[in-house]
């Protein structure tokens, strides 16, 4: 008996098992109802008194050390149960996710950015909650101009000198560029602007823009031209003409509507351009020496150029669009149309 209790306990200790399986096969072999450890009781039971006596301390031993080693190699392997291998068929097709697309107006808007990155122009942008200071004030506007009357401008506090509102134009950005950008200043300004109008398929109350701005010495209107024939090149083909019709904007002086020559019907005429050959695309001019001045800068030193266009506009005529408002519905219907177009 006692060699059989040294042996077992020596088992015992060395017990190792790889998995809950193991454990499970070493627990039915010592302590199960077969057991080696039930079968030394079963011997111990009909041991005489001096017998018991003798071995009662030692076998009782033996099946707490065997119980506990068992409970401790089960929590150890708990987490190695064994697997009956992929619940899962791993050869079936996965659900499709459907891919979405990039808004029209934000291809445009990086296409422009990218053609005047090329040119070396920075990207800067600004608040959309501006000051009339930096939307009007120091853009020339006189005091009574009517873009700054309530028909045009969403105001957001009215009432004291310098009053907060939503900018209408991105010309604020090249404001705060002049301020605060070392010379000479290359920069084009993409964002939102608001202007209160009624919503039809031509305007919107909310569109976006891109504006340049280009500050050094001797900057004149011949390379105004070429920038924009450039940038129109790029924008819409090789063949592409510009026309230049003069205009009027309070920052600019001189100032000029750009045309491009209609790339659907290529000058011939159609109903995009209605007729006329050309589409009309942005707003420029030399920047007036008064806005120069506002910001600091010396007129008789530099001087510079500035343009401005709108996004959906340039938009709906690269995909004659012919309504405006559905830029700003999210209809997918009108959305997915634009999936491959950003490698047009
Ligand atoms: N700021 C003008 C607008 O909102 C566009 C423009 C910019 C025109 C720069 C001339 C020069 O329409």
């Amino acid at each position: 008996m006692k060699e059989e209790i040294e042996k077992l306990m020596e088992q015992v200790r060395n017990l190792a098992c790889a998995n809950a399986k193991d454990v499970e096969e070493a627990r039915v072999r010592l302590l199960g109802k077969k057991g080696e450890i039930t079968k030394l009781f079963d011997e111990f039971r009909t041991f005489s008194p001096e017998l018991k006596r003798e071995f009662g301390k030692k076998i009782n031993e033996l099946k707490q050390a065997a119980t506990a080693k068992i409970e401790a190699l089960k929590e150890q392997t708990a987490s190695t149960a064994v697997s009956d291998g992929p619940k899962e068929d791993l050869s079936m097709p996965g659900t499709p996710v459907p891919l979405g697309s990039r808004h029209p107006v934000s291809i445009v808007r990086q296409q422009i950015v990218d053609i005047f990155r090329k040119f070396g122009y920075d990207v800067a942008e600004g608040p959309e909650i501006e000051d009339d200071y930096h939307v009007f004030e120091a853009l020339n506007f006189p005091p009574n101009h009517p873009a700054r009357d309530m028909q045009d401008t969403f105001f957001v506090s009215a009432g004291h000198l310098n009053p907060l509102l939503l900018r209408t134009h991105t010309s604020s950005v090249q404001v705060r560029a002049m301020e605060t950008m070392k010379l000479p200043i290359r920069v084009i300004c993409p964002g939102r602007v608001f202007r209160n109008e009624a919503i039809s398929a031509r305007a919107h109350c909310i569109f976006h823009q891109v504006e340049g701005l280009y500050i050094d010495e001797n900057v004149t209107f011949a390379d105004l031209k070429q920038a924009i024939l450039l940038f129109a090149r790029e924008m819409f083909g090789p063949e592409t003409a510009i026309r230049m019709r003069p205009s009027y904007f309070p920052f600019t002086e001189p100032s000029s509507e750009v045309d491009v020559s209609c790339n659907i019907c290529h000058g011939k005429g159609c109903n995009i351009c209605k007729g006329t050959g050309w589409l009309e695309i942005m707003g420029c001019g030399m920047v007036d020496p008064n806005v120069l001045e506002a910001s600091g800068i010396d007129s008789k030193k530099y001087s510079g150029f500035a343009f401005g266009m709108g996004l959906e506009r340039i938009a709906m005529l690269k995909w004659q669009v012919n309504d405006l408002r559905h830029y700003f519905e999210n209809d997918l219907r009108f959305l997915s149309q634009f999936k491959t177009a950003i490698e047009v």
